[in-house]
C-alpha cells in the first residue's frame, strides 16, 4: 500500500494554478470571495466532464443488456431518508476548539499523549475582574516550556474581559494543577487548547417545499439528495415492472449530490455539491458475494481504461467492524493524489438493507418474483458507487507532465503537457493554418474545421507562430494538432504530391506525419475513441 502520508504539495498548487489559467475548475462565485467546497467547470473542464460521464454511461448502461439509466429528482423526500437512515443518522462528530474556534472531526483527531495543565479561572487584579471557568492545555511534547500552557490558558480567559484593553499577559491564572495523559483526543493538536464535547453535525442541506410552507410542517420538509442511490431504491420496483427485467440487473445514475462537509478541502477532491456515479446491482443472495469481486475487477478495468495507472490504483478490503453494519464485503478504490492516497470509489456489497427498509417504512411490497423457482423475496444489492468530480480531478493529477527539453547551452525550456486519453482529451483535434495573412491557407484551414467539427470537439487558432500554437495545446492536453501548410495547398516545389494533405503533430511524441485530408475524419475517429 502506498504511504497515504506521502503528498506533493508544489505538484498540487501547479495542477490548481493550470485549471484555472486554462479554464477547467474555477471555485463558484470567487469575485464574491468564493463559495466554499462549491467548483464551476469552465469551457474545458465542462468538456472533460462530459467525456467521463458519457463513456461511463457507455459503458455501463447503452453497453450492456442488463443495467437501465435512471435520472432522478434531487428534492428527496424527508420519509426516502428516514428510512435509509439518513435523517438522523448521516452526521459527523465535531467539536471546536475553546481557543481558535476552529472545528475538527471528532473521529479523526490523532490520540496524544502528555502533561495537561488545568485552571479553574483567571482574574485581573487591578480592574477587579475575574472568570471562575475549567480550563485545560496539554503539552505533548517532551521538556516543553511550562510556561506555553500558561500562555495559551491566559489567551482563553482573556476572551471574557470586558474590558478589551487588557493585554492577556496581565491576567492572573487561578487554581492551576496537572495531570499525566496518554492517548486523549480531548485536546487541538495545533495547540494544545481543550476541546468542546463532540457534537453531531446534521451533513444533509434541508429545505423548505411549496410557497406556504411553514417552517415546522414535516410534510414541507425535503433534502437534497445526500447520495444519488435512493431514488434507485426507490424507483426499483417501477423500473422493474415497466421493463419486465429479471435478476440480476442493474440500475444506473450520474447526478448531483450535496454534503454540508465541515472541512472541504484538496481543491474539489471533498465537496458540498459533487457528482456521483452510480449502480445498484440487484442479484440474488447467493450470488452477492461473487458479484462484488466481478465488480471490483470491472471496476479497475474502466479506470484504466480512461488512463488512470495501475500502479497509483489502490483497493482496500475494509475489514469487519469497519464496514457499515449491513454490509458482508467492501471494497474501497483509492489513487494517489499528490495531496495522498484517498478514495475515488466504493463497491459495497449492501445485501438486502435498503429494499428492506424502504419496504418497511412505506409499507408497499418490493418483493421480487421469481417466475421458475415460484420463490418471492427481496434482492440483494452491490454497489459501486464512484465520484465524478474525484474522478475528474485523479484525471488531471494523473495527465500534468512538466517535461524539461532545455537544449544544452540554452535557456530553460518546460513544457508542461496534460496527457489525458484522447477519449478524455477536452479538444480532440486543434486546426492551426500556417500563417494567417495568407488567406488560401485560413480559407483551407476554415474547410478542415467545419469537416470535422460536427464529430468532434476542435479549436481553431491562427494567431502566434506554430510553435507557441503548439505547446498551448500541448497544456491543455490537445492529443492531436493539424497544421495547415504550403504542402497543403501544393506549393512546395518538388512536394507537389503533398497536396490535399496536412501535418498532424502527435502531443506525446511531438512526433509528425501526413495524413490526406480525404482520410482525416476516419483517421481521428479511430484514435479519439
Ligand atoms: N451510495 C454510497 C455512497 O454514497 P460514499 O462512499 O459516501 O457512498 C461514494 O460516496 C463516492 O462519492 C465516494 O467514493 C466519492 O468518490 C464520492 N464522494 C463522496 N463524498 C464526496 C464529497 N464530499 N466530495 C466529492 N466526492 C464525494
Amino acid at each position: 500500500m502506498a504511504n497515504k502520508d506521502q503528498t506533493d504539495t508544489d505538484r498540487m498548487e501547479k495542477i490548481v494554478s493550470l485549471c484555472k489559467r486554462k479554464g477547467f475548475i474555477f471555485q463558484s462565485a470567487e469575485i464574491y470571495g468564493g463559495l466554499n467546497g462549491c467548483w464551476d467547470y469552465g469551457s474545458l473542464g465542462a468538456e472533460v466532464k462530459r467525456n467521463l460521464k458519457d463513456l461511463w454511461w457507455r459503458k455501463n448502461v447503452q453497453e450492456r443488456d442488463d443495467i437501465l439509466g435512471l435520472d432522478g429528482s434531487i428534492l428527496t423526500h424527508q420519509a426516502v431518508l428516514t428510512a435509509s437512515g439518513h435523517v438522523g443518522g448521516f452526521s459527523d462528530p465535531m467539536c471546536d476548539c475553546l481557543l481558535t474556534k476552529a472545528r475538527l472531526r471528532a473521529d479523526q483527531i490523532e490520540p496524544q499523549s502528555g502533561i495537561a495543565y488545568h485552571f479553574t479561572g483567571a482574574s485581573h487584579e487591578e480592574s477587579g475582574w475575574s472568570v471562575d471557568r475549567d480550563y485545560s492545555v496539554l503539552l505533548n511534547q517532551p521538556n516543553q516550556d511550562e510556561n506555553k500552557a500558561r500562555k495559551t490558558a491566559r489567551e482563553f480567559y482573556a476572551q471574557f474581559l470586558t474590558d478589551k484593553q487588557i493585554p492577556a499577559k496581565k491576567l492572573t491564572l487561578l487554581g492551576e494543577s496537572t495531570s499525566e495523559e496518554k492517548e486523549v483526543t480531548h485536546y487541538n493538536p495545533e495547540n494544545g487548547s481543550l476541546l468542546t464535547e463532540p457534537r453531531d453535525f446534521e451533513l444533509m442541506f434541508k429545505t423548505q417545499m411549496g410557497a406556504s410552507a411553514d417552517d415546522h410542517d414535516p410534510n414541507a420538509t425535503a433534502y437534497l439528495r445526500p447520495e444519488t442511490a435512493q431514488s434507485i431504491f426507490v424507483q426499483y420496483k417501477n423500473v422493474m415492472d415497466s421493463n419486465r427485467v429479471k435478476l440480476p440487473f442493474g440500475i444506473a445514475q450520474i447526478g448531483k449530490a450535496f454534503r454540508n462537509e465541515i472541512n472541504p478541502r484538496n481543491f474539489t477532491f471533498r465537496s458540498r455539491e459533487f457528482e456521483q456515479m452510480e449502480i445498484e446491482y440487484f442479484c440474488r443472495p447467493e450470488d452477492g458475494l461473487r458479484l462484488t469481486d466481478e465488480w471490483l475487477a470491472k471496476r479497475l478495468s474502466f479506470y484504466d481504461e480512461i488512463g488512470l495507472q495501475k500502479e497509483k490504483l489502490h483497493v482496500l478490503d475494509i475489514p469487519d467492524g469497519e464496514r457499515a453494519h449491513y454490509s458482508q464485503k467492501t471494497y474501497d478504490i483509492e489513487y494517489d493524489f499528490p495531496f495522498g492516497q484517498q478514495e475515488l470509489e466504493g463497491v459495497a456489497y449492501r445485501g438486502d438493507y435498503d429494499l428492506g427498509k424502504h419496504k418497511e417504512h412505506s409499507g408497499k411490497p418490493l418483493e421480487y418474483f421469481d417466475e421458475q423457482t415460484k420463490e418471492r423475496f427481496i434482492p440483494h444489492v452491490v454497489e459501486p458507487s464512484a465520484g465524478c468530480d474525484r474522478t475528474i480531478l485523479a484525471l488531471i493529477c494523473e495527465a500534468f507532465y512538466e517535461e524539461d527539453l532545455t537544449k544544452e547551452g540554452g535557456k530553460q525550456d518546460i513544457r508542461t503537457v496534460m496527457r489525458f486519453k484522447p477519449a478524455i482529451a477536452p479538444i480532440k483535434a486543434a486546426i492551426l493554418p500556417l500563417l494567417k495573412n495568407k488567406p488560401e491557407l485560413v480559407e483551407k484551414a476554415r474547410e478542415v474545421k467545419n469537416l470535422l467539427q460536427p464529430f468532434m470537439n476542435v479549436f481553431y487558432d491562427e494567431t502566434a507562430a506554430i510553435g507557441r500554437r503548439y505547446r498551448r495545446q500541448d497544456e491543455v492536453g490537445t492529443p492531436f494538432c493539424i497544421a495547415i501548410d504550403f504542402e497543403t495547398m501544393g506549393l512546395e516545389e518538388g512536394k507537389e504530391d503533398l497536396k490535399d494533405t496536412v501535418t498532424i503533430r502527435h502531443r506525446d511524441s511531438m512526433k509528425q506525419e501526413r495524413v490526406a485530408i480525404s482520410d482525416l475524419l476516419p483517421w481521428l475517429l479511430e484514435r479519439i475513441h
